[in-house]
């Protein structure tokens, strides 16, 4: 949060600059002597990097879409999907399929629920969230443009043991415990832990919900005990804040 705060003169700035039809980097550079310049732009949230924040504050463009989408049955087979035809980008699907093979190998039956979702489509699951639990809804769901899933890169997986249905109890189900000890080792990593580090988190507990981020940075954050988010507040640059995403019942 420290850096975010650090950024809002910044943002004053680049604001001012576009009032005045100004160069932002100019402004910049006439204002804020001995900083490093780094345009808005290119802090702007970028979708397709795989450790990229987006959150309630950080949201991405409404139309991005991974142009890299491969339908995700054909690497696991529509049992698992639950009949579903279900996306993410392709450099999850392999490590997806070898961690789906090793569950199944020792027994275990998860399903993908959920995985890429477009605008529009998470729009839908917005809006029957906060019709059912009007504000409270923010906790739970994300508005539209502000979701992992519409990266490509974040997976909900079910239980058997629960009908394949979202209940916080997920943690307790066979493929839960297993997930919540193994998933790291093919590059996903739980976005919404219970007792997030600091208390740093932007939902409710999700423990079905894993985002992949490669092998290595996945492993590196679980023996480091943080959370992806705990990772990005610290050592990323704050993204500049993009224009309000407002949907159509949030007011
Ligand atoms: N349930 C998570 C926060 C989402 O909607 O992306
Ligand atoms: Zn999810």
């Amino acid at each position: 949060m420290q850096k975010i705060g650090n950024y809002f003169a910044m943002l004053c700035v680049l604001a001012t600059a576009s009032l005045l039809s100004l160069p932002a980097s100019a402004a910049m550079i006439d204002t804020i002597p001995n900083t490093t310049f780094i345009s808005c732009y290119a802090r702007f949230p970028n979708p397709s990097d795989l450790r990229t924040i987006i959150t309630p504050t950080y949201a991405i463009s409404a139309d991005y879409e991974p142009d890299d989408l491969v339908l995700l049955p054909e690497y696991v087979g529509y049992p698992v999907t639950l009949s579903k035809d279900i996306y993410v980008r392709e450099q999850v699907a392999e490590p997806l399929q070898a961690m789906i093979a090793e569950m199944w190998d020792l027994g275990l039956r998860p399903s993908i629920v959920s995985a890429y979702r477009s605008y529009p489509q998470q729009q839908r699951v917005w809006d029957q969230w906060y019709a059912e639990y009007g504000e409270r809804a923010r906790d739970i769901s994300a508005i539209p443009g502000t979701s992992e899933h519409q990266l490509g890169t974040t997976v909900d997986f079910g239980s058997p043991e629960h009908s394949h249905r979202f209940y916080t109890t997920f943690y307790l189900t066979s493929e839960g415990r297993w997930l919540a000890e193994n998933a790291h080792r093919y590059g996903f990593v739980l976005s919404y832990p219970r007792d997030a580090v600091g208390g740093l988190s932007t939902y409710e507990y999700e423990p079905w919900h894993f985002r992949y981020v490669g092998v290595e940075f996945a492993t590196y954050l679980v023996e480091k005990n943080m959370t992806l988010l705990q990772y990005q507040h610290e050592n990323l640059a704050a993204p500049c804040i993009p224009a309000r995403v407002v949907p159509r019942n949030v007011r």
